[in-house]
Parts: structure tokens; C-alpha cells; sequence
């Protein structure tokens, strides 16, 4: 038993028996329904703010960029335009495939000893797989839950909707001479693709020991977050029947400032209020976690600089002014004492 993902996992519990004793207990919808999303959406945007504007504001006076290729250098010899740009435009191509496609991580390796003794280099797909597959499904259901905060929804997230639901799972039979079909009405693939992505992440964590050894709560924590929120949003979905038309009251009232009255909100899922209260727990997370590399991966030096370094002299602007004493004034000053000594000067007088 590993304390790091315990501890996560006692977390994640305890917040979610939070809200559920909170909500049906306690009476405490208001709270976790309006006052709680409020507070935590404005706690985000500014964390966010204040981090990305901390690392804008980051003086970057040389050139760090991390290279693997060839620089540009003599005409004849071939330069690595992606993984060592020289222009914006090659800096701008190379950020455009490490967002979109995670192409370090495509080109990750890890090390192994072979039983002869000799160490290889094996090419790590799968975690590349698992983060393509987690981050996408992730942004899909986000994109797709954007029809609780808008009337009409937007024809983009019901196309969305239409391609991610495309595969059905349908029984259709006959029973007593009449005909019988049950179905999963609009069956989501991107939210069980993110359950089984962070299941495959978690798996990693815990079932590859040297991945186990570095591994801290704070890797484990937005892991089990994220499966309490896909968990009890699967449940909502297909499992218990949750009153979509008074949830959809509800978020429209958030993002309408036009907050239903109490009986709504009473009626309510205590599941729903687990579900959202989850989420306002990632978004305050958010910001000051390592989920930050979301924002970070844009203003990262080390990505976002072309490699010209030797193109073009950079000079640190904070440089304060030395004072220098050149080799012609030394001599000047220590001439005769130099010819006298028998040392070599370049001027006679
Ligand atoms: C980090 C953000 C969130 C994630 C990752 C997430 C994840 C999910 C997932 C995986 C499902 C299962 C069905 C599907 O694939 O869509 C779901 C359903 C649901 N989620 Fe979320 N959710 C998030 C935020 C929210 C928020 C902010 C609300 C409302 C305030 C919400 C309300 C619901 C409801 C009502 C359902 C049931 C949908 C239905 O029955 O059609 N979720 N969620």
C-alpha cells in the first residue's frame, strides 16, 4: 500500500460525503449548489491570471530553447527545422505539434537493461496513447457539457454531441408478440474513453514501480478527482435518472446570474451536488497544481524560443555597465616597468 495515493483517495471521499451530507442532511443546497461554483470559478480565473501573468512577466533575456536536431549553421549542412527552430514561424509549427499531438511525449523513451546486461532504449507509446486519449475525451465532454450554460445550445456542441454519441448500444427484440427496444439514448463515447484513460494513468502509477517511487499525492490527488467526477457524471447519465430540467434550471441560473428559487435546488441529485462539488474542487486546485502545465506549455522558454542564438547576440537588458581595463591601457600604464623587466610590449612608447 502506497500512503501517497491513500491519502489522495481519503480526500476524494471525504469531499464527496461533504456534499452528500451536506445536501441531504444538512439542507445545504444553496452552499454547494450556488455560493460554493461562484466562489470557485472567480478563485480560478484569478489563479490562473496570477500565474500566467507571473510567468509572462518572467524576464528571458537568453535563448533556453531545449533542442534535439540539428541547428542552422552552414549553408550544406542540413538543419532540424522542428526540434531546433531558428524562426518564428519553425517555433510556432513546433508549439502547434507539441499541443496538439504531445509530440515530446510521442518521442519519449524509457531505458531498460536487457538480460545480456546491455541497456536499450524502448519507445514509451502507450503513456503517449493514454494522454492523447485522456486530454481529447476531456476536452470533448467539457465542450459537450457547454449545453447546461447555454439556451439555445450551439449547433457546434449539438453536432459534437451527434458524432460522440454515434455509437449505440441497442437491444431490439420481441417480447409476447410485441416488439421491445432498449437503448442507451445517446451513449458517450468520450466520457467513458476519459474513465478508462485515467484508470489506465492510475494504473501506470501504481503498477510500474520506479513510476510508484517518484509518485506524490499531489500526482494521485487530480487523478482520483477526476474519476469521482467521471464516476458519479457516468452514474448520473446511466445509472440513476437525475432531473435534467431542473439542473439545466439551475446551471442557466449560475450563468445567468438568475439563481431558481429554493424548492429547485432542494430537489436536486445528491449525486449532482457530489458531481459539481467535485469539479469546483478541481477548478481551485487547478491553478496553483501541476495541472497548471495546461497554460505553462504556452510560456514555456525552453518551447516557445526559436534557437538563434548564434544568429543573433542577445543581450541581457538588466546588464549593468562594467568598468573595463584594456590590454592598451594596461600596457600604457606598465610600459617602462615591463621593458625594464624584459617583458614584450606591443608599443615601444
Ligand atoms: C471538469 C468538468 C467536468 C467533467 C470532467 C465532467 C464529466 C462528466 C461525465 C464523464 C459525465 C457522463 C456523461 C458524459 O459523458 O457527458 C457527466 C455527466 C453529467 N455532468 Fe458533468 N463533468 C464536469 C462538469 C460538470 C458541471 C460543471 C456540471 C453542472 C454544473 C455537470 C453536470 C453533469 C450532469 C447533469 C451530467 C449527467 C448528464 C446527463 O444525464 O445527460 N458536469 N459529467
Amino acid at each position: 500500500m502506497n500512503g501517497n495515493y491513500i491519502f489522495s483517495l481519503i480526500t476524494v471521499v471525504v469531499l464527496g460525503l461533504l456534499a452528500f451530507f451536506g445536501t441531504t442532511v444538512f439542507g445545504l443546497q444553496y452552499l454547494f449548489g450556488v455560493i460554493v461554483p461562484y466562489a470557485c470559478v472567480i478563485w480560478f480565473v484569478f489563479g490562473i491570471l496570477k500565474r500566467m501573468l507571473g510567468w509572462a512577466n518572467s524576464p528571458v533575456p537568453f535563448r533556453i530553447t531545449t533542442t534535439c536536431g540539428q541547428q542552422k549553421s552552414l549553408p550544406w549542412i542540413k538543419q532540424n527545422r522542428i526540434d531546433n527552430p531558428s524562426t518564428g514561424i519553425e517555433t510556432i509549427i513546433r508549439m502547434i505539434l507539441e499541443i496538439v499531438l504531445f509530440r515530446s511525449l510521442f518521442r519519449n523513451t524509457k531505458s531498460d537493461i536487457t538480460a545480456s546486461g546491455k541497456v536499450t532504449y524502448i519507445w514509451e507509446k502507450w503513456l503517449w496513447v493514454g494522454a492523447l486519449a485522456f486530454h481529447y475525451s476531456f476536452l470533448v465532454v467539457i465542450v459537450r457539457h457547454m449545453r447546461f450554460f447555454t439556451d439555445p445550445v450551439p449547433y457546434l456542441i449539438s453536432m459534437l454531441e451527434y458524432f460522440d454519441s454515434l455509437f449505440k448500444i441497442e437491444f431490439v427484440g420481441e417480447v409476447v408478440g410485441t416488439s421491445l427496444q432498449i437503448g442507451l439514448p445517446g451513449f458517450f463515447i468520450s466520457g467513458l474513453v476519459l474513465l478508462a484513460a485515467i484508470l489506465f494513468l492510475f494504473s501506470r502509477r501504481v503498477l510500474i514501480s520506479q513510476v510508484r517511487y517518484i509518485s506524490l499525492p499531489a500526482d494521485f490527488f487530480p487523478l482520483f478527482l477526476l474519476m469521482g467526477i467521471a464516476g458519479t457524471g457516468i452514474f448520473m447519465r446511466y445509472f440513476s435518472k437525475v432531473d435534467i430540467i431542473s439542473i439545466k434550471e439551475l446551471t442557466m441560473g449560475l450563468a445567468t446570474f438568475c439563481i431558481p428559487d429554493g424548492a429547485v435546488l432542494a430537489g436536486l441529485s445528491s449525486v449532482f451536488y457530489i458531481h459539481l462539488f467535485l469539479v469546483c474542487i478541481l477548478l481551485a486546485y487547478f491553478p496553483f497544481s501541476k495541472l497548471m502545465h495546461m497554460g505553462g506549455v504556452f510560456l514555456s522558454p525552453t518551447r516557445n524560443l526559436p534557437n538563434n542564438s548564434r544568429a543573433r547576440r542577445h543581450i541581457n537588458p538588466w546588464n549593468y555597465p562594467v568598468k573595463v581595463h584594456t590590454y592598451d591601457e594596461y600596457e600604457d600604464e606598465f610600459r617602462e616597468k615591463m621593458i625594464e623587466a624584459g617583458l614584450p610590449v606591443e608599443k615601444e612608447s
